[in-house]
């Protein structure tokens, strides 16, 4: 991310960023040794019984996808290693730092954790199916992917929301309105507050390229992969699939996002492009809506 100091500095200009809390910059240091002990992971996790009861909740939702029920902290560790469990609480940890009653009072109202959800199931179930070695890394840049709008809506207020309004749920619209209100939009946004929470660069660049960037490459992405994934994921959520033109599913068309996940060989087919999304979307859409 080349421009992140002038992003900086146009947000800055718009007011402080909120500072990095405490449990997200604990959970954090558990990373600095990807062979992290389960034994450390645990200590940091018990202590917080809301945010085990948090993790649980993820990992048991269908949006997680889990086919055995994960009954404690324990097994979640075993089932799921001490990588996976952490990135979930990372994510369940970012999620309630920019929470607040303010804050949902009007994200509640405008179903913003449901799509994020929608968004993290589905980059969770496509980065099974294509083997991408991912560990929650899938599900939490998914769950994470719009936290830009939380943080201009922070900054901003009622301006913001007018121009969320605006944009009436298209996504092109709301970035173009927002660049030229602000000389950035909500993606910068994340990207940025993610460099400033010290959360791993695969994950902020994902953030950073959930929308297709004029000019700039998946390819330079910290994980091209991920990135491709959470693109198409945000698309798949916005698509409309009763429609008759498959050339109208966004999700489906976007070549290049598909030739990263396959690095250009063999990428999947249109027709099976559609058919997986669908499906995956069908499940998640007919899902109780996850509480976390
Ligand atoms: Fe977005
Ligand atoms: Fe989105």
């Amino acid at each position: 991310m080349s421009s992140r100091k002038s992003l900086e500095k146009a947000i800055g200009r718009i007011g402080d960023l909120p500072a990095i809390p405490e449990v997200v910059s604990q959970v954090l240091q558990l990373t600095e040794d990807s062979n992290v002990a389960l034994a450390d992971v645990s200590k940091v996790i018990e202590r917080d019984p809301a945010l085990t009861a948090k993790l649980l909740k993820v990992s048991n939702s269908p949006y997680y996808g889990m086919k055995q029920v994960v009954g404690t902290l324990k097994l979640a560790l075993v089932i799921l290693g001490a990588r996976e469990v952490r990135n979930i609480v990372l994510g369940v940890s970012v999620v309630d730092s920019l929470r607040d009653k303010t804050t949902e009072r009007f994200f509640e109202h405008m179903d913003f954790w449901n799509h994020s959800a929608m968004v993290g199931g589905l980059a969770k179930k496509a980065g099974t199916r294509f083997n991408l070695g991912l560990q929650g890394e899938d599900f939490i840049s998914g769950l994470l992917h719009d936290i830009g709008k939380i943080v201009m809506w922070r900054q901003i207020g009622r301006p913001y929301e007018a121009l969320l309004a605006g944009a009436g749920g298209h996504s092109a619209a709301l970035i173009e309105a927002e660049k030229e209100a602000y000389d950035f939009d909500h993606a910068d946004a994340a990207a940025v507050l993610a460099h400033k929470w010290n959360l791993p660069d695969t994950l902020g660049d994902a953030l950073y390229y959930h929308h297709p960037r004029e000019g700039q490459s998946l390819g330079d992405a910290k994980d091209p992969k991920l990135a491709a994934l959470v693109q198409i994921a945000n698309q798949a959520a916005h698509d409309n699939w009763a429609a008759e033109d498959k050339m109208s599913l966004i999700s489906c068309a976007n070549d290049a996002a598909w030739n990263v996940l396959f690095d250009n060989k063999k990428v999947m087919e249109l027709d099976d492009r559609v058919s997986l999304l669908s499906g995956y979307h069908t499940e998640l859409a007919n899902a109780p809506a996850p509480v976390f």
